[in-house]
This record gives structure tokens, C-alpha cells and sequence, in this order.
């Protein structure tokens, strides 16, 4: 794992959207993309370099990481809308190539199936965004998922609703259940990039990098993958013990080195 600490939400976007860049121009890219609040101010960068600076997303695909079960695709918080509206209608995919699950399928365990089928004909995600939940989820896997887990039904436990509920009218409204993809899924993925934000995150953090490999950490899987790139803000950083030691690494990276 790359830990990286930067000093605010700035910085972190500013880096995630560098590698983001650099992969999208170095040819065809598949891209894993997370909702939440966390990923947004990448998306907005990432956005500012397509209109700014001409990154385009031409030759780019995109499959977003899971979806709210039983939400109608254009209910304004289904995945499927947040990512387009938050990002990919404002660069330039091409028509279809940003994929979703289908919140609403008429056999949801067989959607999951498809949904792991089209990422692998897309040839797997080359760069997968993640956030990251306070109880350690990545994705919608909520602690006790299986680390080789794919993508499925899963139930989102109280305090990941109630961590929702900002998006939505109230918290009766936030859906029970979930499709995401897997730990094994997403573990698939070539590069994976978690994003830490602000003092809540802090705890799990903290257990997902320096903490034992265990279901009751989600984001702990990510241990087991050999490019994984954490970026995250002081506040996120606050609970890391060896912080001196990320720092150091990263000030000594040979310039040879990509992220
Ligand atoms: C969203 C997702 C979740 C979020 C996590 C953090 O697609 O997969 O794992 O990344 O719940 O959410 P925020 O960023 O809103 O704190």
C-alpha cells in the first residue's frame, strides 16, 4: 500500500485526479467510480482538466461500484444519476460507456451476475475509485462480508443508513438494501485508489491500513492487493501511527516511479 497524507480535501483531490489523468492518457481506461461526498471534489477537478485543459474521456469506460436497491434509475439518488450528474455528463464518455446496475431489475441476483460479467468483457477496471464508510465499508460491503466476495444483495446496516440520510428527505427513505460489487471484485481491479476525508473517517481508516486483515474492516482487503494508493487528509490521517514513515516515503519517491 501507498499511504499518502496530504494537508486538506484539496490536495487529495488534486492527486487522485492526477492519477486519473495520467492513466486516461496513457489509452483506453476503464474506470471504477464511487459515489458519495467523498470523490466529488476529484470529479470536479477532473472535470475543470476537461474544460480547462482538454482531458478527455473519449476513449474512457466507467462502471459505477454499486446502487441502492429499488430506487428507479432517475430517482435523483440512485448511482446511476449522482455519477452523471456529478461527473460523466459533464466531460466527454461516450454514449454507453458508463455502465450502472440496475437498482430496480426484475431479478436482482441475476443482475449482480451481469454486472461482474460486463466489467470482465470490459477487460476488468483499470483504476478503482473508492470511499470510504465509517464503519470500514468500501463499496456497499458492510463489515462481516466475505474478503472474496462478488457483486450482490447486501443490507446496509443502520449506521451507513443514517450516514446516508443526508441525501435524502429523511432517513425512512434511505433503502435497506444494496447491489455492489464484491471485496473479490473490486480486488480485481488494477489499481485501486482509497480516499479518506475529515476526522469521521479517521478510525477506519486507521483499522483498514494498519489494522489486521479482517471482515470487520472491509476496507482492509484492500491489504491483500498489490497496487492499492490511499490519499487522505490530515483529519483522515489522524488515527495512522506510522504517519512520520508515510511522509518520509513520499517526500524519498524516485521520479521514475508512477502512482
Ligand atoms: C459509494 C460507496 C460508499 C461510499 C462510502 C463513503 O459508491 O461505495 O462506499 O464511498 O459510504 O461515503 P461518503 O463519501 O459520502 O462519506
Amino acid at each position: 500500500m501507498e499511504i499518502i497524507v496530504l494537508p486538506d480535501a484539496d490536495a487529495v483531490a488534486n492527486a487522485a485526479a492526477g492519477i486519473i489523468q495520467a492513466r486516461v492518457e496513457r489509452g483506453p481506461a476503464v474506470l471504477g467510480l464511487a459515489t458519495g461526498s467523498t470523490p466529488l471534489g476529484t470529479y470536479r477537478e477532473l472535470i475543470r482538466r476537461h474544460r480547462e485543459e482538454g482531458l478527455s474521456f473519449a476513449d474512457a469506460q466507467a462502471f459505477t461500484l454499486d446502487e441502492y436497491l429499488g430506487l428507479p434509475a432517475d430517482h435523483p439518488e440512485s448511482y446511476r444519476s449522482v455519477i452523471r450528474r456529478e461527473f460523466t455528463d459533464s466531460v466527454d464518455f461516450a454514449d454507453g460507456a458508463v455502465r450502472s446496475i440496475d437498482g430496480q431489475a426484475e431479478d436482482p441476483e441475476q443482475e449482480a451476475l451481469r454486472y461482474d460479467a460486463e466489467i470482465a468483457a470490459a477487460g476488468g477496471v483499470d483504476v478503482q475509485l473508492l470511499g470510504i464508510g465509517t464503519d470500514g465499508h468500501i463499496g456497499f460491503n458492510e463489515p462481516m462480508s466475505s474478503l472474496a466476495s462478488r457483486t450482490r444483495i447486501k443490507t446496509l446496516t443502520e449506521q451507513t443508513r443514517r450516514d446516508n440520510a443526508r441525501f435524502f428527505p429523511s432517513i425512512d427513505e434511505v433503502p435497506h438494501h444494496v447491489i455492489t460489487q464484491g471485496l473479490g471484485t473490486i480486488r480485481e481491479a488494477r489499481h485501486l485508489l482509497l480516499l479518506g476525508l475529515g476526522e469521521p473517517k479517521a478510525l477506519a481508516i486507521a483499522a483498514a491500513v494498519e489494522g489486521p486483515i479482517a471482515a470487520n474492516c472491509p476496507a482492509s482487503a484492500l491489504q491483500l492487493h498489490p497496487h492499492t494508493t490511499v490519499l487522505v487528509d490530515a483529519a483522515a490521517a489522524s488515527r495512522l501511527e506510522h504517519t512520520e514513515y508515510y511522509q518520509y516515503t513520499h517526500a524519498q519517491k524516485p521520479a521514475w516511479q508512477r502512482y
